[in-house]
C-alpha cells in the first residue's frame, strides 16, 4: 500500500492545512516551555526543533504515521542484515562496520564482524607503517603526499571528514582529493608532488567507474613515467574496493587491495577500507573514534523511544517540511568552517538515496520525496543565498549546525559566529512586520520560515561520526515514510550510458575537437 493511502497520512494532509493559520511564533506564545519540550539532549549534540512549523498534535500525528510505516521493525531489520535492498536483493550493513570488536552481525548466513576487525586491523597498520615512515616509495623514499581518487561515496565522505579533521592531522603527511573526470582536477591535484614520495589510494567500490579509472589510469603513467618502471606501482597505488579482480587487473597486488563488501552502500562506504585516507591524514585511532561516535548514534537510533529519537524527529519534520507543507529545499548550514563540506557529503546521502518517484513495490508515487539539499557555510551563506531564504517567494527550512567549542584563539569570533547563527534562525522565524520596516515592503520579512539547531559539543572525529549517522538514519526514516527504496542508485545510470555513446562519436579521426563536439549535439538531438 503507498503510504498516501495510510489514515495516518491523510490526518496529517488535513492538519497540514490547519496548522498553516497559526505562524511559528504564536506557537511560542501559546507555550512558554516550547524550547524545552521541542528540543533533545544527547550526549554530545543537542537538537533544537522548536522553530519548526510543528504542534504537540503535529508530533503526535507524526509520529502515529512512524510507527504505521514500521520503522522500528525496518529499523531492526537493516541492522540485523535482512535483505531490505530489495532491487538489489542485498543487506544494508554500513552500521556493522562501527560496531565493537566481539559482536555478530548474521548475514546470507554468515558473521560479518571477523572480516570488518581483519581490515580494520590492515588498515591501522599500514596508516602506522606509512606515518611512521616504514612503508616507503618505490626508491626508498618517505611517503609525503596521498592522492585519493575516487567519486561520489567513494569521494564526499573522505574529503569532507578529513578537511574537518584538520586540527588532528598527521604533520609529516598531506592527503588531496580528485574526483572528477577533468584531467584539469588531476593535474591540480599533482601539483607540487614528488613522484617518489606521492601514494595513491584508488578509492571505488566497483573499481569501474568511469572516472576513478580514467584518473588512476592517468596517475599511474604519470608515476612510471617519472619513476621509469612499472614496479613502482606496487608501492604507490593501493586499493580501497569490493572488486579484487578488477584491482588485481589494474596492477595492485592483493596485499595492497583493502575490502569491504556489497552490503556497503557507496553513499555509507566512508565507514569502511574508503576511509583509509582519514586514518592517513589523522591516524587511525582518530578514524576508530570517528567509527565509534558513529555506533553511539547507531545505539541511540536503536533504543531510543521514538518521541526521543533524534533521526525519527528530524526525518518526521525533514517529511512534514517536503511532503506535507511542500517545501522543496533544505539548506543545510554549518556555522564552522571545519564543516563547511557538510552540504557537498550529504546531497548524495539524501539526494541519491531518496530521490525517487516509484515506491518499494513499484508504483509510481503521487507525492514528493526527497529535497532539493544545499548549503554552505555560515556565515558566508548570509552574502549569497540568504536574501531568498529570508524574502524570497519559496519557504527553504534550513539545518543550522554549529560547535560549541572553537579551535583557535579568537573567541569573540566564535561568539560572532554564533549570535549570526541565533539571528538567522530568529529572523526567519519572527520576520519583521510591515509597520516595524516603516511601512516599506522592501524592507519587511514574512518570517514564519522553519529552522533547526544542531548544537555539537565540538568538532572531532567522535562527534563527526556521531552527526554524520544522525543524518543517515534521518535519510533512512524518510525512505521508510515515502516507501521507497533509499538503497539503490538506478538514475545514475542513464547519463553513464549516453556519456558512452557521445564519447565514441567524438572520436572522429580528422575532425576538430569543436566540429566533432558540435556534430555530436546536433546528431543526438535529431528527431
Ligand atoms: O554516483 C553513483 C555511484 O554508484 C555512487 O553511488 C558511488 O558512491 C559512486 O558512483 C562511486 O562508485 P564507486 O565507488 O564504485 O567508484
Amino acid at each position: 500500500m503507498l503510504s498516501n493511502a495510510l489514515p495516518e497520512w491523510m490526518a496529517l494532509e488535513r492538519h497540514a492545512q490547519a496548522i498553516r493559520s497559526t505562524p511559528i511564533p504564536a506557537l511560542f506564545t501559546t507555550d512558554p516551555d516550547r524550547f524545552r519540550r521541542f528540543s533533545l539532549t544527547l550526549p554530545g549534540m543537542v537538537l533544537d526543533y522548536s522553530r519548526q512549523h510543528a504542534s504537540d498534535e503535529t508530533m503526535v500525528l507524526l509520529l502515529n504515521l512512524a510507527r504505521a510505516v514500521q520503522v522500528e521493525s525496518w529499523r531492526d531489520r537493516m541492522f540485523y542484515g535482512d535483505l531490505i535492498n530489495a532491487s538489489e536483493n542485498r543487506a544494508v550493513l554500513h552500521t556493522a562496520l562501527r560496531r565493537p570488536q566481539g559482536d555478530r552481525v548474521m548475514t546470507g548466513g554468515a558473521d560479518v564482524m571477523p572480516d570488518i576487525h581483519d581490515t580494520l586491523a590492515r588498515m591501522r597498520r599500514f596508516a602506522e607503517a606509512v606515518q611512521g615512515g616504514q612503508w616507503a616509495g618505490h626508491g626508498g623514499k618517505r611517503i609525503r603526499t596521498v592522492v585519493t581518487i575516487g567519486i561520489g561515496g567513494s569521494d564526499l565522505g573522505p574529503r569532507f571528514v578529513t578537511k574537518a579533521l584538520s586540527d588532528f592531522y598527521n604533520p609529516g603527511l598531506s592527503v588531496r582529493f580528485v574526483s572528477n573526470v577533468d584531467g584539469a582536477a588531476l593535474r591540480s591535484a599533482l601539483q607540487g608532488c614528488d613522484p617518489a614520495t606521492t601514494l595513491f589510494l584508488v578509492a571505488s567500490k566497483t573499481f569501474t567507474t568511469a572516472e576513478t579509472m580514467a584518473n588512476a589510469r592517468s596517475a599511474r603513467t604519470w608515476l612510471v613515467d617519472a619513476l621509469g618502471t612499472e614496479d613502482a606501482v606496487q608501492r604507490h597505488f593501493v586499493a580501497l574496493s569490493t572488486n579484487m579482480a578488477a584491482a588485481r587487473d589494474f596492477g595492485i597486488a592483493p596485499d595492497n587491495v583493502f575490502p569491504f563488501s556489497d552490503w556497503v552502500g557507496g553513499r555509507f562506504s566512508v565507514w569502511s577500507a574508503i576511509g583509509l585516507s582519514i586514518a592517513l591524514a589523522t591516524s587511525f585511532d582518530h578514524f576508530r573514534s570517528f567509527l565509534d561516535g558513529a555506533y553511539a548514534m547507531d545505539r541511540h537510533f536503536q533504543t531510543a523511544p521514538l518521541p526521543e529519537n533524534a533521526p525519527v524527529l528530524m526525518a518526521l519534520l525533514g517529511f512534514w517540511n517536503r511532503t506535507m507543507m511542500g517545501y522543496p529545499a533544505l539548506a543545510v548550514l554549518p556555522y564552522d568552517h571545519r564543516l563547511r563540506l557538510f552540504s557537498a557529503w550529504l546531497q548524495q546521502g539524501d539526494m541519491e538515496s531518496n530521490g525517487k518517484s516509484v515506491s518499494r513495490r513499484n508504483e509510481p508515487v503521487p507525492y514528493e520525496t526527497a529535497p532539493v539539499i544545499f548549503g554552505t557555510a555560515g556565515t558566508d551563506c548570509q552574502h549569497s543565498f540568504m536574501q531568498m531564504i529570508h524574502q524570497g517567494t519559496t519557504i527553504v527550512p534550513c539545518d543550522f549546525i554549529a560547535a560549541l567549542e572553537h579551535n583557535h584563539p579568537w573567541a569573540e569570533q566564535h561568539a560572532m559566529l554564533l549570535s549570526n547563527m541565533v539571528a538567522q534562525a530568529d529572523a526567519l522565524m519572527q520576520g519583521r512586520s510591515l509597520a516595524e520596516s516603516g511601512n516599506d515592503p522592501q524592507r519587511a520579512f514574512p518570517g514564519n520560515r522553519p529552522s533547526s539547531l544542531i548544537l555539537l559539543d565540538r568538532v572531532d572525529p567522535f562527534h563527526l561520526g556521531q552527526v554524520m549517522a544522525l543524518y543517515e538514519h534521518k535519510i533512512f526514516v524518510q525512505g521508510l515514510l515515502w516507501n521507497i527504496n533509499s538503497f539503490d542508485q538506478f538514475g545514475v545510470e542513464l547519463g553513464k550510458i549516453m556519456a558512452n555513446q557521445a564519447l565514441a562519436a567524438l572520436h572522429q579521426p580528422g575532425a576538430s575537437r569543436k566540429d566533432s563536439l558540435l556534430g555530436v549535439i546536433a546528431d543526438r538531438l535529431k528527431p
